[in-house]
């Protein structure tokens, strides 16, 4: 698929088929998360891969929009490691990129994917901090649940005109 066609029709998914996703693609998805561009090249991100079934019944305990991790194959956490962070206050725009990069690379491999907001909810971080371990200068940032879609993924149409300007507002 072409670039800009990937672009414009990826979509949030939230239902998956039961077939597994192979570990090449998460391979893939990460190659391509650490693709994005990130504050003076800092890529502060880790990974957390989550493919046990436990974990994912587990997270919609208390997260409220994420029901679909009980459908989902695997779901990646994208976290930012303030230790990696040279240039203050940006951690989080490099995994935000990071992030969309999943997104977009998901939508290429056919693959359905949807951006579970985690960061900067107090409560989201901490459970999540609880149930996976991650270490105090390590930040969850956001979840990406994926499967094989099984709902469209299409262009739609939204109003840009009224927001470009040129050369002043
Ligand atoms: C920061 C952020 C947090 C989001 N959190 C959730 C979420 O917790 N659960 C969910 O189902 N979708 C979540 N979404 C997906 C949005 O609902 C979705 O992107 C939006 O409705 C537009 O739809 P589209 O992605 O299909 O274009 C989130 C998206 C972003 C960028």
């Amino acid at each position: 698929m072409e670039a800009l066609e990937v672009i414009l029709t990826r979509r949030s998914v939230r239902k998956y088929t039961e077939e597994q996703v192979d570990d090449i693609y998460i391979q893939q998805l990460i190659e391509a998360a650490v693709s994005a561009p990130s504050a003076g090249n800092q890529q502060p991100w880790h990974f957390i891969v989550i493919d046990d079934r436990r974990i994912l019944d587990k997270i919609p305990s208390f997260h409220p929009h994420a029901k679909m991790l009980k459908k989902a194959q695997k779901a990646i956490l994208v976290c930012g490691d303030t230790n990696l962070e040279r240039y203050k206050g940006y951690w989080m725009l490099d995994c935000s990129a990071a992030t969309q990069n999943i997104l977009l690379a998901a939508r290429a491999l056919g693959l359905g994917a949807c951006w579970l907001g985690v960061y900067p909810r107090e409560e989201r971080i901490i459970k999540l901090r609880e149930l996976l371990g991650v270490p105090r200068n390590v930040i969850p940032f956001s979840l990406i649940s994926l499967g094989y879609p099984a709902e469209e993924q299409k262009k739609v149409e939204r109003e840009y005109k009224a927001r470009i300007h040129y050369n002043k507002w």
